[in-house]
């Protein structure tokens, strides 16, 4: 028994790891199709060990027939497809930016809000959160339950990859063009990124922050807990792969550092490395291709009452978009709420 499944941007970054995703997990599948823009019709792409896909041309696509998609071509590409899609009776799970803050679509990370996945039937649609958000909720969750976190600041530090591949191979051109000493041509990033740090990720609100920074704040609240204060600044810094994040969260309840380990170390999809030692935490270069997220430097925050600060790390690609998708699709199996193909 399984399912009828598209993969919608399967020649991106994300996309790809969500083919690789479901062929690794087992997802039960009898079809499969990869869809793209007709720049990538026909072009070829792997399916697990055995199988070949040819890409297709997600336009003229018909979704009659097909239970689920797993859309990340682009929130514009979205907003047109993911309803087609959902009105053809296939569910859709989309990690684009563009419906994560409609009410009446749920936006999940499946070891915290579980819950929320039974509103998706109004739209056929669930929404995956930022990838940013969904390693901070994950490590914030356990601390919340038991101390109630009022307000957070976080510091990302986010890989190249989070801007798809064009942002890699732009990280990649930049590093090579300095150390042939050639001229530095930012395309996809607004300053060189080779050997730099640029605090800028999506467009300025007109706050002065950026709608990165917006979107941590808005989809905290909305997965973990709508009284939550956070406070981010959304850093772009040349790592391939693997989003850091510096989080300060301020609680209600006094804190204890030993008791908040405990916590973290037995939630779901968390993994603390945490020697007080050289080399004793977790860095973006080791978590690549890993599906926990990773919580290191544990401590107290004593400028605050009831402050903690982590270090926090996970593979963007998967936990912060192709794996929390596919986990996703899997707790609607779970729950049997997925039809099942003829
Ligand atoms: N990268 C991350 O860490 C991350 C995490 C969470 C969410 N997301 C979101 O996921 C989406 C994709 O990100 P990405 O990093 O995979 O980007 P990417 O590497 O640039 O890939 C974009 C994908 O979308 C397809 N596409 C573009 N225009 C299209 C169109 N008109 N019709 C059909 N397909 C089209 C591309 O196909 P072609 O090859 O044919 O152009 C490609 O498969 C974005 O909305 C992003 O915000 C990314």
């Amino acid at each position: 028994m399984g399912y009828k499944v598209a993969v919608v941007g399967a020649t991106g970054a994300v996309g790809r790891e969500m083919l690789k995703t479901l062929a690794e997990r087992g997802f039960p599948i009898t079809a499969i199709v990869a869809l793209a823009s007709p720049r990538s019709a026909g072009q070829q792409l792997s399916f697990g060990e055995h199988q070949v896909l040819t890409v297709q041309n997600l336009e003229t696509f018909d979704f009659a027939g097909w239970d689920l998609a797993l859309f990340s071509p682009g929130a514009a590409v979205s907003a047109i497809h993911a309803p087609r899609a959902a009105a053809a009776g296939c569910i859709v799970i989309d990690n684009t930016s563009h419906f994560r803050m409609e009410p009446d679509v749920p936006l999940v990370v499946p070891e915290v809000n579980p819950q929320a996945l039974l509103k998706y039937r109004k739209r056929g649609i669930i929404a995956n959160p930022n990838c940013s958000t969904i390693q901070m909720v994950l490590a914030l969750k356990p601390l919340h339950d038991r101390f109630t976190c009022k307000r957070v600041v976080v510091s990302t530090y986010q890989s190249v990859s989070g801007a798809g591949k064009e942002g890699m191979d732009e990280l990649f051109n930049n590093t090579k063009a300095i150390f042939v000493n050639d001229p530095v041509k930012p395309e996809v990033f607004t300053r060189n990124i080779a050997f730099n740090c640029i605090p800028h990720i999506d467009k300025f609100m007109n706050d002065g922050a950026t709608k990165e920074e917006w979107k941590m704040t808005v989809e905290t609240r909305k997965i973990l807990d709508p009284d939550i204060a956070v406070f981010a600044t959304c850093v772009r810094v040349p790592v391939f792969i693997g989003h850091s994040e510096a989080v300060v969260a301020e609680f209600e309840k006094p804190v204890n550092v030993g008791e908040a380990r405990d916590l973290l170390r037995n939630a779901p999809g968390i993994v603390v490395v945490d020697e007080h030692d050289d080399g004793g935490y977790i860095t973006p270069a080791d978590c690549q291709g890993e599906d926990a997220t990773y919580v290191s430097r544990l401590r107290r925050d004593p400028t605050v009452p009831n402050g903690l600060g982590f270090w926090c790390v996970a593979d963007n690609l998967r936990k912060g978009a192709a794996l929390n998708a596919v986990q996703i699709a899997e707790s609607l199996v779970a729950q049997d709420l997925l039809r099942h193909a003829a």
